[in-house]
């Protein structure tokens, strides 16, 4: 196997305090091109504050978060976006009454020679893409047409096709039926690749678990632990999925 690439997304020693709680504390986190991640935690452990310090939701109280090996601060929500990180949240945050290949393409519509929106165009890739995520549907309805498994595959493709360079999904299983969790296992495994190129993937996954013990916060692993496998089923130790 080659040698595992530089980071590309790096938290390094955060903490984070929220009134009476302790959300983070002195967190350490790597992620190299090609690696998917799952981080594994009971309800509260601080997955999803974790997730929101690379994604410029919170900044850290102490410790930082690099990108591409250069220390950022976020300040919102667009600029990790635009530096390459995508990220489905437990929550759909698309926007229901527009179409959904309105959703797809928002902010980044495919225009024709009088810089207005080419429908046709938008109408026909949007619905290309879906397919790729076995989904298929008609493209001009609203997305709150579709039930919220479909609406999650939706987000999964936008973060996907955005060429982000690190994919976030904060318990993206939770609302999908069994097909539409393997159709997103298999998009996962597909980001990883052997060669690890600096230009392929990474990907950070939550899931809650009941079971078994949880300090603040488990590292995960070494680049040698990432492997061409996505994150696996709930297994023994980690029985209970929220
Ligand atoms: N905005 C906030 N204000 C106050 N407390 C917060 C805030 N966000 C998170 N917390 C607290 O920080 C801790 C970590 O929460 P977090 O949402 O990160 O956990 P989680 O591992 O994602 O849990 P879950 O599995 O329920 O999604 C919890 O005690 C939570 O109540
Ligand atoms: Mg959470």
């Amino acid at each position: 196997m080659s040698e595992p690439g530089p980071p590309v997304a790096e938290v390094v020693g955060a903490s984070k305090r929220f009134p009476g709680v302790l959300a983070l504390d002195g967190v350490s986190f790597t992620l190299v091109p090609g690696e998917v991640h799952a981080l594994v935690g009971e309800n509260g452990a601080g997955k999803s504050t974790l997730v929101k310090l690379l994604t410029g939701v919170y900044t850290p109280d102490s410790g930082e978060v690099r990108f591409a090996g250069t220390p950022v601060t976020f300040r919102r929500p667009l600029d990790a976006q635009a530096a390459g990180i995508s990220t489905i949240y437990q929550e759909v945050n698309l926007v229901p009454l527009m179409s959904v290949a309105g959703n797809l393409y928002l902010g980044r519509e495919p225009r024709n020679q009088l810089r207005l929106i080419d429908y046709r165009r938008m109408h026909a890739d949007a619905a290309a893409l879906l397919r790729r995520y076995g989904i298929d549907v008609d493209v001009r309805q609203p997305l709150r047409s579709l039930g919220l498994g479909a609406q999650q595959m939706v987000a999964l493709a936008r973060a996907v096709s955005v060429n982000a360079r690190v994919v976030i999904m904060d318990e993206p299983t939770s609302s999908l039926e069994p097909r539409e969790v393997d159709t997103l296992f298999r998009v996962v495994a597909g980001w990883c690749t052997p060669a690890r190129s600096p230009d392929s993937t990474g990907c950070a996954w939550c899931r809650s678990c009941s079971a078994g013990t949880w300090p603040r916060y488990a590292g995960t692993g070494s680049p040698a632990s990432a492997s061409r496998t996505p994150p696996p089923r709930p297994s023994p130790s980690c029985a209970s999925v929220t």
